[in-house]
């Protein structure tokens, strides 16, 4: 089991190990949490675990009320949301109470906005079922919800109490879902992870999610709590997510994030050769790396077409964004660039 600390203000611990979710309760009381609990999962994951959490908790004392919605991307609504704030205010919840998301980046998401939200905020804690939601969403306190206009238009920064990561549920996500955490885990090992890349290369992680997931989730602390608000270096975890957020887009959220992603980590990873950045042993062992894991990196969309929906994209800055480059393992930087030179550098990128 590995515990490690993330230091914003309101510090808090992820806590990864096999089997730990039937200790869920324990590491609830080590971090105070008293009063009633409101899971919130999804139909896929309730089948698989929300009983064991549920008895779990109930064995070490707590009252427990569920509330399950749509698996699915399409559920990150105002009107799931909504739905969340309801039930927590039909079970009586007060400011004392806590939210638990059980599941993937989308439940987390949400759950913790309904937490931040409902009755102008409650605790609420993390236990991510997702190799993506371990490695990248349930760490951090970014929550959002999708608006029509596009993907985590709304939303609000919330830090969980404690982040509970049990390797076991890992095994019965599908290949694909299991991939797209892997674009995540990747797109750590370039910003700042030498010994994961070289890790990643020569083994398999399903063998070894645990040391995967804390090399991540270390990671991802360090700059979180170096920038909780996304003001200057936390943007770097945007690596290949301007060309990513435009292929999810165009593709009518059908591809999924992690999916877009391995494009997006492709096409800087080219761009980044084609500009002098990486020599080309670099750019083989990148883009070979994202192949092991069957992920793509080439997107089917033209270099126009993703730039010209990336100039919607919410982290514009006026006439400007901020794409993340490569310059080695470990070595990325923020350039800023006029939404005019966005395309040169996709077509760059373009296979
Ligand atoms: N807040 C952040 O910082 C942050 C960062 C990255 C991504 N995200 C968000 O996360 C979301 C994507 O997360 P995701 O890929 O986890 O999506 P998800 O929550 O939809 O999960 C993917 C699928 O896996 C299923 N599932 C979950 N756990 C399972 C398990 N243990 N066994 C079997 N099936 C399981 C789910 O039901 C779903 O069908 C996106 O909405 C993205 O915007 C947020
Ligand atoms: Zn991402």
């Amino acid at each position: 089991m590995e515990r490690i600390k993330i230091n914003v203000p309101d510090s808090y611990d992820v806590i990864i190990g096999k089997g730990i979710l039937d200790k869920t309760a324990d590491f609830l009381k080590e971090v105070g949490i008293e009063g009633k609990l409101a899971i919130v999962c999804d139909s896929n994951v309730a089948p698989l675990y929300l009983g064991r959490l549920e008895s779990a908790l109930k064995a070490g004392g707590y009252d427990t009320v569920h509330f399950v919605f749509p698996a699915g991307e399409e559920s990150k609504n105002l009107d799931t949301l909504s739905d969340i704030l309801e039930f927590f205010a039909e079970s009586g919840l007060t400011r004392r109470d806590t939210a638990i998301a059980l599941g993937g980046g989308v439940t987390g998401d949400m759950t913790g906005f309904a937490s931040g939200a409902y009755m102008r905020g409650i605790s609420y804690v993390q236990i991510p079922t997702t190799l993506l939601a371990s490695v990248d969403s349930s760490v951090g306190g970014k929550t959002a919800v999708d608006l029509k206009a596009g993907k985590n238009l709304a939303g609000l920064f919330i830090q969980p109490k404690v982040v509970i990561c049990d390797t076991d549920t890992l095994n019965t996500l599908e290949e694909g879902v299991y991939a797209d955490g892997m674009a995540e885990v990747i797109k750590t090992a370039i910003l700042g992870d030498a010994e994961l890349f070289e890790a990643l290369e020569k083994g398999s992680p399903r063998d070894n999610d645990e040391y995967v997931i804390s090399r991540c989730v270390a990671y991802k602390g360090r700059v979180v709590s170096e920038d909780e608000f996304e003001m200057g270096v936390r943007k770097l975890l945007n690596l290949g997510h301007t060309p990513a957020h435009s292929v999810e887009k165009l593709s009518g959220y059908t591809v999924p994030h992690g999916h877009a992603v391995a494009m997006g980590l492709g096409i800087m990873t080219r761009s980044a050769r084609a500009e002098g950045l990486i020599d080309q042993s670099l750019e083989k062992r990148i883009l070979s790396l994202i192949e092991k894991y069957s992920l793509p990196t080439v997107s089917p969309y033209s270099s126009k077409e993703l730039a010209d929906t990336a100039f919607f994209d919410k982290k514009r800055q006026g006439n400007s964004i901020s794409v993340i480059k490569v310059r080695g393992i470990g070595d990325c930087f923020i350039e800023k660039l006029q939404m005019n030179e966005v395309e040169a550098l996709f077509t760059r990128g373009i296979k």
